[in-house]
């Protein structure tokens, strides 16, 4: 089964071909619109997938030496995520394959994160948690199995991408400021400013606003000229602080769930301490850990289409025709039913 998926949640507008299962060719362009505004600009957003979407899906197309007339199967994310974005990806995705005959597939974006570990571990052996952390979601969940799903926490404020942005931003580093925190944070001392550990309690749930206003009321009892030398040591005394507590919550969803492995998914799965950091707590536990390739660890289309592939060997059905969703809780896809 040859499979075209879309992916246009938020800023990367991405295509990408996969064949029973394996990736065939993916194109991923981040768009750089938003750089001036420190987030993402909806309105922005939509338009540079509209100007995008076109050359993504060619490029696949050309890469793979595919006709998207042999295409099988035509995917792409309905949600969640930004309105204007998703459709301009689900309505270019559905007019293929309503001008080719073909079926159409709407996937659940937090779902194929999920999965995203499998595009080059190959199966992972369930049941499995994942840390699933980007710039609008920060969760861990128990994998058992495809549409088989359990929540066990969630962030009550901030995402942690968000939070390593938005202390990013405070020390003047442009938007998304993920990556670049995390080269500067190795450069710096971590045990230099002592910024509290949040949500030290016994729920899976996480909180990061508090930490980043640690950050901020820290940030301006200091020069400039203090903030220039120290910028390095402030990052690194963040993510350490961010990642202990990240980790007590991956600990306790451990002690309680029983997972046989560790995945961490989402943008922030690219952060060099937190591989470090929960590789080695999954030894502690004597079990896996697994990470997406650094260009599947953001948004993707590759992870939208090799989901689609699962859900349609599992017999998963498609939940027809639906709108986009804005606001969709991985809690509600129910098992065989995309639309909740
Ligand atoms: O999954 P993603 O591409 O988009 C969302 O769905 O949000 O994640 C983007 C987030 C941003 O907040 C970005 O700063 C963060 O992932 N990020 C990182 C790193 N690379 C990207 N955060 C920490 N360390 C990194 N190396
Ligand atoms: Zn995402």
């Amino acid at each position: 089964m040859l499979i075209l998926s879309i992916e246009s949640s938020c800023d990367e507008s991405s295509a990408a071909l996969i064949e029973n299962g394996r990736l065939l060719a993916v194109e991923t362009r981040t768009q750089t619109v938003h750089q001036p505004y420190g987030g993402v600009v909806p309105e922005l957003a939509g338009r540079s997938h509209l100007e995008l979407m076109d050359a993504v899906v060619q490029t696949v197309a050309r890469q793979a030496g595919t006709a998207l007339t042999d295409v099988d199967l035509f995917a792409a994310t309905a949600g969640p995520g930004l309105v204007g974005s998703l459709l301009v990806g689900i309505s270019y995705a559905r007019g293929l394959a309503t001008a080719l005959e073909k079926r159409f597939r709407a996937v659940h974006h937090l779902e194929a994160h999920l999965w995203s570990a499998e595009l080059s571990a190959g199966e992972l052996p369930p049941p499995f948690l994942v840390l699933l952390a980007s710039g609008g979601h920060t969760l861990l969940v128990l994998v058992s199995g495809v549409r088989n799903y359990h929540v066990l926490g969630s962030t009550r404020d901030d995402a942690l991408g968000e939070a390593y942005d938005k202390v990013g931003k405070l020390l003047g580093l442009p938007f998304p400021a993920g990556a670049e925190v995390d080269r500067l944070a190795a450069e710096g001392d971590g045990t230099r400013f002592a910024f509290p550990v949040s949500m030290n309690d016994a729920s899976a749930d996480f909180s990061f606003s508090g930490l980043k206003t640690a950050v901020a009321y820290r940030v301006r009892r200091m020069s400039n000229r203090e903030i220039r030398e120290q910028t390095s040591d402030l990052l690194a005394s963040f993510q350490a602080a961010a990642l202990a507590s990240v980790l007590l919550k991956v600990e306790l969803a451990m002690r309680v769930s029983g997972a046989r492995a560790v995945v961490a998914a989402g943008g922030v799965a690219a952060n060099s301490q937190l591989r470090l950091r929960l590789g080695n707590l999954a030894a502690e536990w004597g079990v896996p850990c697994f990470f997406p390739q650094l260009q599947f660890c953001g948004d993707n289309a590759a992870m939208i289409g090799y989901l689609a592939w699962k859900l349609e060997t599992a017999g998963i059905r498609d939940g027809g025709p639906q709108p986009v969703r804005p606001r969709w809780p991985l809690e509600l896809l129910g098992a065989g039913d995309a639309t909740p």
